[in-house]
């Protein structure tokens, strides 16, 4: 059974990592996909490869901008008619140990991570209400959410922030039939982590010492059931963090916690 069948979302960051691999997995579910990235000519390239798996249009912007997340929903009404989900998945890292860092890059990982997730949640919720109908919202935080991890003072406070605004945004969009949740992955080797695979393995945060690859995001977090239809009676906000032995109770765990 396809169990996004009819069902048009909007994944961000999608020109490669994680959010590319939504973005597979919800064509490969039958939905209908407008993805976007910052960076032009990976998204160019992601669309055509996706496009094997079914429909898929895409669009260059920055989410830390309203003006582009304006165009964006009214690219995906032009093109669906409707709105079903939206994935806010791009998200940078800032590297840089507490007593260096730089208010640029503050501000940088602050408007990305959770201004963009604040202003696309925003736009597309107000066209879920406006259809009546409910929806879906997932938001992308991290297990650094929960849990401290060193020389990301930006990046860990931008993900516990997104971790509460999604708890927000469930409680108030929860009458309107939208649920809002969020998945907080731990550590996961893609582009963005590749440079930092071997500190992290060896700072000790991760038990289990080990990690995750991109695709196996797919196979152990049932990310799909969070805007399935299937789980259209579970409301609430939930924030789940996909194990390498990492969550913010410290149990060393082999499923979802
Ligand atoms: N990789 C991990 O270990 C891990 C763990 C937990 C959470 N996450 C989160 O998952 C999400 C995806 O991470 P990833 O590892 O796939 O990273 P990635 O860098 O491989 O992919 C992120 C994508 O987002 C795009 N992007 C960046 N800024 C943007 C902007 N302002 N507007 C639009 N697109 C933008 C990038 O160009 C890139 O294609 C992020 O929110 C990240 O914080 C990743």
């Amino acid at each position: 059974m396809l169990r996004l069948k009819g069902k048009s979302a909007i994944v961000t960051g999608a020109g490669r990592g994680i959010g590319k691999a939504i973005a597979q997995k919800f064509l490969q579910e039958g939905a209908r996909l407008l993805i976007c990235d910052i960076v032009p000519d990976m998204i160019v390239v992601a669309a055509e490869e996706l496009s094997q798996w079914g429909e898929v249009y895409r669009m260059t912007g920055d989410v830390s901008e309203r003006a582009f997340c304006e165009a964006l929903v009214k690219q995906a009404a032009e093109y669906f008619g409707e709105i079903d989900v939206l994935v806010n998945n791009a998200g940078i890292v800032a590297i840089e140990p507490f007593l260096e860092h730089s208010e640029s890059a503050w501000d940088r990982v602050m408007a990305v991570n959770l201004k963009g997730t604040f202003l696309l949640g925003q736009q597309v919720a107000r066209v879920l209400v406006a259809q009546g109908k409910g929806g879906a919202i997932i938001n992308m935080g991290s297990t650094n959410g929960h849990v401290a991890e060193r020389e990301s003072a930006a990046y860990n406070a931008s993900k516990a922030e997104v971790v509460l605004l999604t708890k927000t945004m469930a409680a108030e969009l929860a009458p309107y039939n939208i649920r809002v949740n969020c998945v907080s992955p731990g550590f996961i080797i893609t582009d963005l982590t590749k440079n930092q695979v071997l500190a992290i393995l060896l700072c000790g945060n991760i038990p289990i010492r080990s990690h995750s690859v991109v695709l196996e995001i797919l196979r152990r977090w049932r990310i799909c059931l969070l805007f399935s239809p299937l789980m259209r009676h579970h409301l609430s906000s939930v924030s789940q963090s996909l194990l390498m032995g990492v969550n913010y109770l410290g149990r060393l765990t082999n499923g979802l916690v």
